[in-house]
């Protein structure tokens, strides 16, 4: 069992498959861009079948491909079934920003995958080309409808709230809760590998979500998920379809409650999101035991927290933040 020094079991491995995107969101790229890793940096679908097959024999039990995005990879109903078919594997889910995911939705299904969370910041067209600066809002809307048709369920559509740019669009992400039954959740901007003015202006604390709720005049009740470990905290709407979520790390953290380790595309095992520390697991490939040893020093670095609000302020940090940007972590 992977439990680290402070009593939390790890049971969720996040599994980016590269750090390339089709898309470059205000919050997660620079606006230039960014050098992609080379593909023979990547880990190959073979390396990543072996390291979750001792992942789940050390008690690894669900798992998320994410990216950059993950479905730029050429291939991932292959890597998908295969990891499916791992003994001790229960769960697979998908982190996508949706323009691909339409025509994949079915054979995503037919692999193995049981559901996808999908990025929507905005429901304005010109809007989601200035958060997400390329795409189409329309591809995305369709994506999940095709998710839904497929039974990629729950649907959870991920809301990254700024403050300045889409937090008045609090009121309509509330309707679409009430009305279709999606799980809408509304995230705190977070200062990973940056802590720019960017960040500042735009980091919206998630109080304000509640404030305008009651505003509307929806009522609110706390749901437990299904998934009850998540850094999410859920809300049924009264007399509504769907339901919310609210992650909310930099204004109240959840770590004591944190149950996952990331392997990141070119094969670094990250205890923490937010710090540096990291585990290169390609020396150990082809030997399980090397692997498990990996696996064990990973959680016993694990730090208590992290220390993102004390970016807020200029505060000192106990220890060096992670120099990778969002998209080369996979959230
Ligand atoms: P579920 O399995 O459906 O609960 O998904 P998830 O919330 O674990 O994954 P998802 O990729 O949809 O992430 C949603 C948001 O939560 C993203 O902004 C992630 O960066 C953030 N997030 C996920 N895990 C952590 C975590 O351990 N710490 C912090 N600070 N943020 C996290
Ligand atoms: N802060 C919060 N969430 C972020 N995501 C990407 N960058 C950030 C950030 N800086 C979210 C994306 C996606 C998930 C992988 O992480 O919106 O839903
Ligand atoms: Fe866990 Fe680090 Fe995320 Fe906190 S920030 S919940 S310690 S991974």
């Amino acid at each position: 069992m992977l439990r680290d020094r402070f009593g939390r079991v790890h049971d969720y491995l996040r599994i980016s498959v590269t750090d390339r995107c089709n898309l470059r969101c205000m919050y997660c790229m620079p606006e230039e861009g960014m050098a992609f890793a080379d593909s023979a940096e990547l880990l190959t679908y073979d390396e990543i079948e072996e390291v979750v097959s001792v992942a789940a024999e050390l008690g690894i039990r669900k798992l998320r491909i994410t990216g950059g995005e993950p479905l730029v990879r050429p291939g991932l109903d292959g890597l998908i079934r295969r990891l499916a078919s791992i003994p001790g594997i229960r769960d697979i889910a998908l982190t996508t920003n949706g323009l691909l995911l339409g025509r994949a939705a079915a054979s995503l299904k037919a692999a193995g995958l049981n559901r996808v969370n999908i990025s929507l910041d905005t429901l304005d067209p010109a809007r989601f080309r200035l958060i997400a600066r390329n795409g189409e809002l329309k591809r995305v809307l369709e994506s999940i409808e095709a998710a839904a048709d497929a039974g990629l369920t729950p649907i959870k559509l991920n809301c990254v709230l700024l403050r300045g740019i889409n937090e008045d669009e609090i009121p309509a992400f509330l309707r679409l809760a009430y009305e279709r039954p999606l799980h809408i959740r509304f995230i705190e901007y977070m200062p990973i590998g940056h802590d720019d003015e960017n960040w500042k202006n735009h980091y919206l604390p998630l109080g304000r979500v509640l404030e305008v709720a009651e505003a509307e005049g929806y009522r609110l009740f706390p749901i437990r998920e299904r998934t009850a470990s998540g850094p999410s905290d859920d809300y049924g709407l009264e007399g509504g379809a769907g339901s919310l979520g609210l992650i909310h790390p930099v204004s109240d953290q959840f770590c004591r409650r944190c149950n996952r380790l990331r392997l990141t595309a070119d094969g670094h095992l990250k205890p923490c999101l937010y710090w540096v520390d990291e585990l290169n697991v390609r020396p150990a490939i082809g030997d399980r035991e090397a692997l498990k040893a990996v696996f064990g020093r990973a959680v016993d670095i694990k730090p208590e927290n992290h220390e993102m609000a004390a970016k807020l302020f200029g505060g000192a940090q106990s220890h060096k933040p992670t120099e990778r940007r969002m998209s080369q972590i996979g959230g």
